[in-house]
């Protein structure tokens, strides 16, 4: 069949629907050229927010109606708003074929092929806690992948959602993560993202190491930055990120290797959620303002050019001026390069979810607005900072806007863009001298 996949939510989802594109096309199905022309649909969906369910259940809505023309067509549903509502997706999508959960997304051709023999209405949920059904498979796609390494999450902050349908954490085994990352390697990748809900949790609540594997050169003991150790170590890989990050995982050995390892990006995104200590309690993200922006200094202090990227929540019950101002301040404290700012969504279950959403729309709407400007003044500065210097480039191609042009990515992820040169190819790292910086981007010239 000719199949299509829509990705709501985080590089989480991204990698998972590359694995089940790929399991597919194993499987014997192509990817469409475009949405009109699939018979098998799969909305992979996200629900952090009430907005990201609301999208995927509007887009679900709309293909299965499509299916009063085309009666053959298949559609089905994975990710995390599949494993929130379980067989009730069924009532609110009818005409759906098929739901699976976060851990079960390995069984979808078996599901696609069910649907075909006849079937319909399956439910493929698991208790999040079960054995993964997630295959390391990859489309082979350019010279960038995803690499899950950490399923699940442990912390309960109060907003989230997360834990209930991600399941509690699950590290996979070092040896496993390394050989896919060499596999991928073999065909041409360079870059690896290492993912992770709290990646720097990795193998703290399962073993990970064997008794056999060989000790770290550099003396690492911490599972992490072992592993970033050993990625570092695997012929090809030019450069390594992971995320997302908790100021508790930002110990020595984790500032060491991001410093000491040359293939590991000098970035960070690092999610803050609030500058209020009375707030940061309440949503129990297990630090303070001073922790967290301790950790950024001694991230700043062994990387003097360190990014730093956040996402920031706004309007979280009982939030005031004050809490808010002090998120303000906190955000120039700690001069992000980046930041998402996202109004807080009561999500059904979690703990904050019973106390009253006291934040008006209209004022939640305004936190988010002055977060935005001050960010907008405060990234294009820190990109200004950079006009004369050299960055290190790995070349992705022709640009989006012009593609006489050529781009690539900063350490820091920031987009550069340059006249190729005629030798130049994609996957390689380059080095570019910054001549100009906009919000979002920075321009300049290919150094011989
Ligand atoms: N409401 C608003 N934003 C949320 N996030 C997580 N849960 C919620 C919620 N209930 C945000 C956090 C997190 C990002 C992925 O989404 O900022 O870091
Ligand atoms: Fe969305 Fe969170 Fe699920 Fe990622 S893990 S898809 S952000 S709910």
């Amino acid at each position: 069949m000719l199949y299509i996949l829509h990705t709501y939510g985080c590089q989480m989802n991204v990698r998972d629907s590359e694995a089940v594109c790929a399991m597919l096309d194993a499987s014997g199905h192509r990817l469409a050229p475009s949405e009109n022309e699939a018979d098998l649909i799969v909305v992979n969906s996200c629900s952090v927010r009430g907005k990201a369910e609301d999208k995927a259940l509007g887009k679900l809505g709309l293909l299965c109606a499509t299916k009063r023309e085309r009666p053959g067509r298949v559609i089905g549903l994975m990710g995390c708003m599949a494993q929130r509502l379980g067989s009730g997706i069924f009532d609110k999508v009818p005409g759906l074929d098929f739901s699976v959960g976060t851990r079960r997304c390995g069984a979808i051709p078996r599901l696609v092929a069910r649907v075909l023999a006849g079937e319909t209405n399956i439910c493929e949920i698991s208790d999040p806690a079960d054995t993964p059904d997630v295959p390391d498979a990859h489309t082979e796609a350019g010279f960038s992948a995803f690499i899950t390494i950490l399923l699940g999450c442990n912390r309960r902050c109060a907003y989230c959602i997360v834990p209930d349908v991600r399941g509690p954490e699950f590290s996979r085994p070092a040896r496993e993560v390394v050989a896919e990352i060499a596999a991928l390697a073999r065909h041409g990748v360079r870059e690896v993202t290492l993912l992770g809900q709290s990646v720097m949790n990795y193998g703290r609540t399962n073993e990970v190491w064997d008794a056999s594997a060989p000790a770290s050169p550099g003396g690492f003991t911490e599972p992490f930055a072992r592993l970033l150790e050993a990625v570092a170590a695997v012929p090809g890989i030019l450069r390594i990120r992971f995320t997302s990050g908790h100021p508790s995982g930002c110990t020595d050995q984790l500032v060491r290797a991001m410093r000491d390892l040359p293939q590991v990006c000098h970035h960070l995104h690092l999610p803050v959620q609030s500058g209020s200590d009375r707030i940061l309690s309440l949503m129990r993200r297990g630090y303070t303002r001073a922790d967290y922006l301790g950790a950024v200094g001694r991230l700043r202090d062994a990387m003097p050019d360190f990014a730093l990227t956040t996402d920031v929540i706004v309007g979280f019950p009982g939030e005031t001026e004050a809490d808010f101002e002090e998120t303000r301040s906190l955000m120039g404290a700690a001069a992000f390069d980046n930041a998402f700012i996202f109004k807080y969504s009561p999500r059904p279950g979690t703990p904050a979810a019973d106390w009253d959403d006291d934040v008006s729309e209209e004022e939640k709407m305004r936190r988010n607005q002055v977060l935005l400007a001050d960010q907008d003044v405060r990234g294009l500065a820190a990109n200004q900072a950079l006009v004369g210097s050299v960055q290190q480039v790995l070349v992705e191609g022709p640009s989006l806007r012009n593609a006489a042009r050529w781009s690539g990515r900063s350490p820091g992820n920031k987009i550069v863009v340059f006249d190729p040169r005629p030798e130049l190819t994609a996957g390689t790292l380059a080095d570019v001298r910054i001549s100009r910086a906009a919000p979002q981007t920075l321009y300049g010239d290919l150094v011989p």
